[in-house]
């Protein structure tokens, strides 16, 4: 496995290459985001893993300077799945000169987590059409744990004719359901035993879904005011229809979606729900 830090060496590294597929992070790296590289490694025969904690995405009050950066123990666990290639470029790399030109996600983009992080999907937009042009890769995968990010990432590999084939990758969990999350070591010891209650609101969301309830704005009502009680901070709770994050539509395929804070950490997780 090769590291590199420099477009020079990415470039030198990628040559010959026949098919490439490129896992965007940022780093600190958890079973989920090696699941990713798995799948990759099924996809492309060079595998490329981008290790940068991309400031543009973060708001002011957020935690890029906190945001766990471990790249030592990081390239162990990707030699040991097998990656070829790590890019983890230095901010000047990315941002030789004053980003002015951004990417205008969707309006999509301002819903959900982006109504409580202005800018965040337009810094996630930006970084990952810089990432494709500067490793051209084939595929490219991402994670349904960022269920809003894949759709806006769609989007823009959609609408900016980015010749890239997208593959959504299932959330990778721990045995008592929390999804796996760089901020999940955030937690206090009290804030991790309460955690799951995340995932399993969301299972409850969909069992009463299942079980024919129609009425999802008051679903997701009741599972803010159940979250409240244990003491989270909802951001939001929602049902949507999976194709475009629209509100839930009896007869489509749904999803369930929820960002909430446990003290000062931010949570998310969604899950879908079959499609009746
Ligand atoms: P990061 O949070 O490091 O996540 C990198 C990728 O891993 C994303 O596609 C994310 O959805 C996926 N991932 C994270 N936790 C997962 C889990 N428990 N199961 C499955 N996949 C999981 O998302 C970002 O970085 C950034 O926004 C990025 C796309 C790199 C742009 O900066």
């Amino acid at each position: 496995m090769k590291i590199v830090h420099s477009l020079e060496s990415l470039r030198e590294s990628l040559e010959g290459a026949m098919r490439v597929a490129l896992v965007p992070t940022m780093g600190n790296l958890h079973a989920g985001h090696l699941r990713l590289v798995e799948q990759a490694l099924e996809h492309g025969d060079l595998v490329v893993v981008s290790i940068f904690v991309n400031p543009l995405q973060f708001g002011p009050n957020e935690d890029y300077e906190r945001y766990p950066r471990t790249l030592e123990a990081d390239c162990d666990k990707l030699a040991q799945v097998g990656a070829h290639i790590v890019f983890a470029p230095p901010v000047d790399v990315i941002y030789p000169v004053p980003q002015q030109v951004h990417v205008e996600p969707p309006p999509l983009a301002a819903e959900l987590c982006g109504a409580f992080r202005p800018g965040h999907f337009s810094g996630v937009a930006t970084v990952v059409a810089k990432l494709f042009n500067l490793v051209q890769p084939q595929v490219a995968l991402f994670g349904k744990k960022d269920y809003q990010q894949l759709a806006v990432i769609r989007a823009l590999v959609q609408q900016l004719n980015f010749p890239i084939d997208i593959v959504g990758v299932e959330t990778q969990r721990l045995p008592d359901g929390l999804a796996l999350s760089s901020r999940n070591g955030y937690l206090t010891e009290p804030q991790r035993a309460e955690a799951p209650r995340l995932y399993a609101t969301l299972l409850d969301i969909r069992h009463q879904v299942e079980a024919g309830r129609r009425d999802f704005a008051v679903l997701a009502e009741e599972a803010i005011g159940l979250l409240q009680q244990h003491g989270w901070r909802v951001d939001y709770v929602s049902v949507r229809c999976r194709s475009d994050l629209s509100p839930a539509a009896d007869g489509q395929a749904l999803v369930a979606l929820a960002a909430a804070w446990l003290g000062e950490t931010r949570l998310i997780d969604n899950l879908e729900i079959g499609s009746r």
